[in-house]
């Protein structure tokens, strides 16, 4: 069994409330930062951990924190990022839902170690229930001298708020995320300036995602080393995957970086191999945004390793024949599922969240949707398989915000594996008006990588 920093007593009864909590460990991490530690301590404890942000990029969190501004008199904000509307992506609804504390623990050490004294947690803005467990929370910590003013006698003091998110994928976006708590809408800001110099309010902000936060919990009780040494390479600690799709068992899984994906897939421990005996075809490894990859890929490298669950196995191969860890959704397909039928409603989904600033991705989502449309219709022609390829090459790296790369990873993707699978559309239009995919690529993980 791997080791479990983040869910560990996941199934204790009560674990969600305060004293439970409490009386299973919690809040010693506050207790030691606040006690024993100055904030310069904290952040490099999170360095040596090794931690990358656990809401996408995967950028290093310690290194975020020491980029943060420090003018005299400022006020600094640490936000936490719980928009969470990344489709197949639901771990950290999750930790809101049955570990609040470890999330409010989290904040207070981040913020003590950001020197905020005034912090926000922004969530989903359909997500009411877990709205109303994190403000519970914070009223059961603050009620227990763990938040307001001179926290433990220590002279520390913050408040943390929660605010419900402006109903749009794009409010996930950092920036957009910033402009939608300062109550107007959701549209990215161009970067530079970066949230940490000029982010809430245009003061120094970070933003960080909910596990990043909690995950600085153990980091403080246990030592950036002891979590550095969970892992492999750049990949340290544990991780949160949402596991869905046609797996025997969906759920949210904590591994340590570095299992192999195969095992992750087909082990009992976690997804429990494929539903109703099934052939695993694809995976989409870290959230819609991510290149899918079909079966051979996905289970082993183009060198022939097996592919891990880290950030650098999975990318192993870059685009061409990697993937990215992302925000560690894990969606798995079977034979019988439908690559265009995919590809195009993620693409609606892009196309309907686009914020429509830049024209490459507000013009070029809804040219793609149009033309995969017309594929999955039976209605293609195979031109339209090239046209949809430039589309999508003119959108990515031409945007303000990584919102137009994400609606064109996932069509190129799905071209360069699966490009027989479009054409079979187009070729046999009416069966596949029919939705009868028995002819539906099928990639054998033990066949060899012939790209
Ligand atoms: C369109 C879009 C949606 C995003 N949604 C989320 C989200 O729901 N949660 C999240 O933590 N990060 C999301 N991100 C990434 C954030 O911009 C940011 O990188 C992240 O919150 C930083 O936290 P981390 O360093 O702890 O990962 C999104 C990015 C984009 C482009
Ligand atoms: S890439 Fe799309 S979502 Fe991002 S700012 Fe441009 S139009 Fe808006």
């Amino acid at each position: 069994m791997g080791r479990k920093l983040l869910l560990e007593h996941i199934n204790v009864p009560g674990i969600n409330t305060f004293a439970v909590y409490r009386e299973k460990g919690g809040y010693r991490a506050v207790e030691k930062a606040l006690k024993s530690m100055s904030p310069e301590d904290v952040v490099e404890e999170v360095k040596k951990s090794g931690l990358r942000g656990r809401g996408g990029a995967g950028f290093p969190t310690g290194m975020k924190w020491s980029f943060l501004a420090k003018p005299e008199g400022v006020p600094r904000y640490l936000v936490c990022n719980g928009d969470e509307s990344e489709p197949g992506t639901f771990k950290d609804r999750y930790l809101m839902t049955y570990l609040p504390h470890a999330l409010i623990e989290g904040m207070i050490v981040s913020s003590y170690a950001l020197g905020a004294n005034t912090s926000y947690i922004y969530i989903r803005g359909e997500m009411m229930p877990q709205i109303r467990i994190m403000e519970k929370a914070i009223e059961e910590a603050k009620a227990a001298g763990f938040l307001g003013k001179n926290i433990l006698g220590t002279g520390y003091d913050l408040e943390i708020y929660v605010q419900p998110g402006g109903g749009a994928y794009i409010c996930g976006e950092e920036t957009a995320l910033l402009e939608s708590l300062e109550g107007k809408r959701g549209n990215p800001r161009i970067k530079p300036p970066f949230p940490a110099v000029s982010g809430l309010y245009g003061c120094p902000t970070v933003v960080n995602n909910v596990e990043s936060i909690a995950a600085t919990v153990p980091i403080v009780n246990d030592g950036g080393e002891e979590y550095a040494k969970i892992g492999i390479e750049r990949s340290t600690g544990t991780k949160l995957i949402s596991a869905s799709g046609n797996i025997a068992k969906p759920g949210v899984y904590e591994i340590e970086m570095g299992v192999p994906v195969e095992e992750f897939i087909f082990s009992d421990e976690y997804c429990g191999g494929m539903a109703n005996g099934k052939r695993l075809k694809a995976v989409v490894a870290g959230g819609s945004s991510v290149p899918i990859l079909p079966a051979n890929l996905i289970v082993k490298t183009i060198k022939g390793d097996p592919r891990l669950m880290a950030y650098e196995s999975l990318a192993d191969g870059g685009f061409v024949s990697g993937t990215a860890m992302g925000s560690g959704g894990f969606i798995v397909f079977d034979e019988d599922q439908c690559i265009v039928r995919n590809t195009y409603n993620y693409t609606r989904f892009y196309r309907h969240e686009s914020c429509g600033q830049c024209s490459p991705c507000r013009e070029g989502t809804g040219w793609m949707e149009k033309i995969l449309n017309k594929i999955e219709t039976g209605h293609g022609d195979m031109s339209d398989i090239e046209l949809l390829w430039q589309v999508q090459q003119k959108i990515e790296g031409n945007t303000i915000c990584p919102l137009g790369d994400a609606a064109a990873w996932p069509v190129a993707a799905a071209i360069r594996h699966f490009r027989d699978e479009f054409e079979w559309h187009i070729l046999h239009p009416e069966e596949a008006q029919k939705r009868n995919y028995g002819l539906a690529h099928y990639a054998d993980p033990l066949v060899p990588v012939t790209e």
